[in-house]
C-alpha cells in the first residue's frame, strides 16, 4: 500500500491562495479552472437570520425539492458528497463486508482510495468497467460516472448490467454521480424506482429496487456552482440511509445550506438556464481547446481534459500567466474548469502565447 495516500492531504485544485503566494500574484488576478465547479453560482439571495441563529432542523421543504430533482424517496441531506466517501468503509465493515475486495477506478477522484486504503481494505484497480467481470462473492465496486477527470460516461443500461452482475454476487455499487446533473437521464437513480413519475404500479413495482447493493452520490457543489455551502445526498435504501444519518450525527448540514439547498433544486428554471449556459461555454472551451492541442478533448460540460505531453510544463506557463487549471496526478493530462466569457478569451490568448506554444 502507498504510505503517502494514507498520511497525505490530497491537491484536487481549489487553494487559490496558495498558488497565488507561489507565483506571488494577488488572488484577485487569478484565472481559477482548478475545479469543476460551474463558473455560474445559483444566486443565493438573502439568508433568514433564524437559519444561522437556530440549530438546523427536519427540513421538509429540502426534501421535498430533493426528491423532485433527484426523482427518489431514498435520499438523505449531507454536507457534500465527501463526507460519505470518508465513512463508508467503516459503515461497509460494519455491514459484514470487512473482508470485500473493492474496485476502483484508476484514474478518479482519489479520496476514495485514500478512504478504502486508510481502513485496510483491499483495493483492485480497474480501468475499463469490462475488468469487472472478474468481480467476486461480495465484492464492492465503485464508479464515478462520469469520470472525474477523464469525462468517461458509462451509459445507465451498461451500469444497469453491472449492477445485475454485483448484485448476484450480494456485493455493493457505489457510483459517484458527483458530475451527473447536466446529463440526469444516465443516472441509475431510476434503479429506486422514480419518484413524480406518471408511472403505473406494476412499472413502479418493476423499476423499485430495495435492495443494499447500491449507494448513489450526489452533489450540490459542482452543477450549482455551491460548492461553499458543503451539501450533498446519496441515495440509498432505507438501510443505508439509516445507518449513515446516525453516523453523521445531528445538525451535520448546516441550516443556511438546508434553506440554500431548497431553493436551488426546487428551481426549475434556473436549472434550464444553467445547463444551456454551461453547454454554450464549455463548447466554446472544447473548440479553443481543440485549436490549441492536437489530441483529444475529454470531459463534461463542467470541466474539459486534454491528455498531453509535457503536461506539467504547460501547467506552469500558464499559472506564470495567472491561469490556474489543474495538473492531473498521473502528470499526463490538465483539467480545464468551465470559464466565463472574459476567462474564455483570456484562456485562448494565453495559449497562443510563446512560452505555452514552445510545447505543444
Ligand atoms: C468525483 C467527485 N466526487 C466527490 C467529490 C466531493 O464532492 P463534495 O463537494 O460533494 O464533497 C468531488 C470533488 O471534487 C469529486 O470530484
Amino acid at each position: 500500500m502507498d504510505k503517502n495516500i494514507k498520511e497525505q492531504a490530497l491537491v484536487h485544485g481549489g487553494q487559490l491562495s496558495t498558488i497565488a503566494q507561489r507565483y506571488q500574484i494577488e488572488e484577485k488576478d487569478w484565472l481559477d479552472l482548478s475545479t469543476g465547479i460551474a463558473p455560474i453560482a445559483y444566486p443565493v439571495g438573502i439568508i433568514p437570520t433564524a437559519c444561522w441563529q437556530r440549530l438546523p432542523q427536519n427540513n421538509e421543504g429540502l426534501l421535498h425539492a430533493a426528491r423532485g430533482y433527484y426523482q427518489t424517496h431514498n435520499l438523505l441531506p449531507t454536507p457534500g458528497s465527501q463526507s460519505i466517501i470518508q465513512m463508508l468503509p467503516q459503515l461497509c465493515r460494519a455491514r459484514g463486508f470487512a473482508s470485500s475486495k473493492v474496485w476502483l477506478p484508476k484514474v478518479g477522484y482519489q479520496e476514495h482510495r485514500k478512504a478504502w486504503q486508510k481502513a485496510n481494505f483491499q483495493t483492485i484497480d480497474y480501468t475499463d468497467v469490462t475488468e469487472l467481470s472478474q468481480i467476486e462473492h461480495e465484492d464492492i465496486v465503485l464508479l464515478i460516472n462520469p469520470n472525474n477527470p477523464t469525462g468517461q460516461l458509462y451509459p445507465s443500461e451498461d451500469v444497469t448490467a453491472l449492477y445485475s452482475a454485483i448484485k448476484a454476487k450480494q456485493g455493493i455499487l457505489i457510483i459517484d454521480e458527483a458530475f451527473m446533473d447536466t446529463t440526469p437521464q444516465q443516472s441509475m437513480v431510476q434503479a429506486f424506482g422514480r419518484h413524480n413519475y406518471p408511472i403505473g404500479q406494476q412499472d413502479r413495482a418493476e423499476l423499485q429496487d430495495n435492495s443494499d447493493s447500491l449507494i448513489i452520490l450526489r452533489s450540490v457543489g459542482k452543477f450549482f456552482g455551491l460548492a461553499g455551502i458543503r451539501l450533498g445526498f446519496v441515495l440509498a435504501n432505507e438501510d443505508w440511509l439509516n445507518a449513515m444519518a446516525l453516523s453523521l450525527g445531528p445538525w451535520a448540514v448546516s441550516g443556511p445550506a438546508l434553506f440554500v439547498g431548497e431553493q436551488a433544486l426546487a428551481n426549475t428554471r434556473w436549472q434550464e438556464e444553467q445547463r444551456v449556459v454551461l453547454c454554450r461555454l464549455s463548447s466554446t472551451l472544447k473548440s479553443i481547446l481543440k485549436q490549441a492541442f492536437t489530441q483529444t478533448v475529454q470531459g463534461t460540460l463542467l470541466f474539459r481534459t486534454v491528455r498531453i505531453p509535457h503536461a506539467p510544463a504547460i501547467f506552469e506557463a500558464l499559472c506564470q500567466q495567472g491561469i490556474y487549471v489543474r495538473l492531473c496526478d498521473e502528470k499526463d493530462a490538465l483539467r480545464f474548469g468551465i470559464p466565463d466569457e472574459q476567462g474564455l478569451k483570456r484562456l485562448e490568448n494565453a495559449l497562443n502565447t510563446s512560452p505555452v506554444r514552445q510545447y505543444l
